[in-house]
């Protein structure tokens, strides 16, 4: 096991900072402190003049996911990899059970999917149908395989979405076994409404999916899981919040008291939705998304709300397709498959455009890409901290160094980037994941099946009121 001594620079957590020496040993935080002794050996990291954070949580990726007749380019190796690159350091993905399939046996098949992932992982279940079995198999879910939390869709008809009475009912079953539901909020009957009108209309490209999901479907969604939550009285975590009124939701509810937890993406604190009116298809289609990019005026609502603590984490709902899986939707934008990348990206968007863009301060940017995710999903102060005897997630960052995202030099396995030309100032020079030394000055050092499971505990600090 890894020895390493990261030494000279500032060490930043969600609560502060502080110049001290930190030391990696056997996969864990061993010591934290001035001029420490490197004795037996250690492998020596200069982080002179560098912030030392714990290494991103992401805590919203779809690795080797079936979607819409094709596979998500990532698989758990080069989508971890790539994360390392980036310095997230966990991830937690999302089982996707098929229809009527037994949540168990998913579980069983995702497990195996991602036993080569290079940093640990853990999982979300997606309800993508609802029934008897499934609710009795959440109990061993919960309490056996630590998977605590459960992902419901208002949206995609046909396919994933639920009706109220489902949610309700899913929702109260969380509740009973102390599991945070989250819930996807587009209204699904009106998307595919205005799907097949737009269609009929004639309009095929890319701007459908932006016309079909207008930010009123998100709106009616959100408000309407955070009732249910609020009356059911269980926590919710409502993923990649979008639209200003979503946000002004979620406000509301937790103004009430609700424990309402809000996630928002990169994305849509930069792109907005004029991409979808780009004339070339791969870069139109390259962005379709759901919830889609919206109006710009929406960026400075999502900033605050991050700001206010309205939102509380950010995601990148990674799933990545490359151009050629996208031209699956050419005549049909309805068959685009519907994602794209960013889990090497988020590190270095959210410091340039909230530090830098002076924003956020550097704790709450630690805050924003790890410690609040690792709260929500009980996983803190294993994750998400620099408390000795946390894991040794660590990264190095250079505030000086510039750093361009292109898809001709990322790691994330597709010719295309939503962040393509972005240049951050400030950069991840060295990536710790469970003590080793994963990424190194631009060397990265993935090993296959260096990740762990990571099993999580139910009545996280959510429904005890911490968050
Ligand atoms: O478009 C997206 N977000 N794709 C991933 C599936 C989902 O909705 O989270
Ligand atoms: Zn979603
Ligand atoms: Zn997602």
């Amino acid at each position: 096991m890894e020895k390493i001594l990261i030494r000279g620079g500032t060490l930043v957590t969600d609560t502060g900072r502080r110049r001290a020496d930190l030391l990696c040993l056997e996969g864990r935080i061993a010591a934290v402190g001035d001029n420490l002794d490197a004795d037996g050996g250690a492998e020596i990291v200069d982080a002179g003049g560098c912030f030392v954070m714990p290494g991103g949580v992401d805590p919203h990726t779809h690795m080797q996911l079936p979607m819409m007749d094709t596979v998500v380019a990532d698989d758990f190796f080069t989508g971890t990899a790539a994360a390392a690159a980036g310095g997230t350091t966990t991830i937690l993905d999302f089982v996707g059970p098929d229809h009527g399939q037994s949540p168990l046996d998913a579980l069983a098949v995702w497990r195996e999917r991602a036993a080569k992932a290079t940093i640990d992982y853990g999982f979300h279940m997606t309800v993508s149908w609802w029934g008897e079995r499934f609710s009795l198999e959440m109990e061993p879910l919960v309490r056996e395989h630590g998977v605590a939390s459960f992902k419901f869709f208002l949206a995609y008809k046909n396919r994933l979405m639920l009706p109220d009475e489902d949610l309700i009912a899913g929702f109260s079953r969380c509740r009973e076994l102390g599991a945070l539901p989250q819930v996807h909020a587009e209204n699904g009957d009106l998307i595919a409404h205005l799907q097949h009108k737009l269609l009929s209309e004639g309009v095929t490209s890319p701007r459908g999916h932006v016309l079909s999901r207008p930010p009123q479907c998100e709106a009616e969604a959100t408000l309407r899981a955070v009732t249910m939550a609020e009356l059911l009285d269980v926590p919710l975590y409502v993923v990649h919040v979008s639209a200003a009124g979503a946000a002004e939701a979620i406000a509301g509810a937790q103004a009430r008291g609700a424990k309402i937890v809000g996630e928002t993406l990169p994305g849509f604190l930069a792109i907005d939705e004029s991409v979808y009116a780009d004339p070339d298809f791969d870069i139109a289609a390259g962005h379709v998304m759901s919830p889609p990019y919206r109006p710009k005026a929406y960026q400075a609502v999502l900033w605050q709300a991050l700001q206010d603590g309205v939102l509380s984490t950010t995601g990148t709902d990674h799933c990545c397709f490359t151009r050629a899986q996208k031209r699956l939707g050419q005549i049909d934008f309805t068959k685009i498959p519907n994602g794209c990348g960013g889990v090497e990206d988020r590190l270095h968007v959210m410091w340039h455009l909230g530090v830098n863009g002076g924003r956020l301060t550097p704790e709450r940017f630690v805050a924003l890409t790890s410690a609040n995710a690792a709260k929500v999903f009980n996983l803190w102060p294993r994750k998400g901290s620099l408390e000795v005897g946390a894991d040794a997630d660590v990264i190095v960052f250079d505030p000086h160094r510039t750093k361009r995202l292109s898809a001709a030099t990322q790691h994330q396995n597709t010719d295309f980037s939503v962040w393509e030309g972005f240049e951050s100032i400030g950069a991840v020079v060295h990536t710790m994941a469970g003590g080793r030394h994963v990424f190194a000055d631009g060397d990265l050092r993935a090993e296959r099946g260096g990740g762990r499971y990571l099993p999580r505990p139910p009545f996280g600090p959510v429904y005890q009121g911490l968050m």
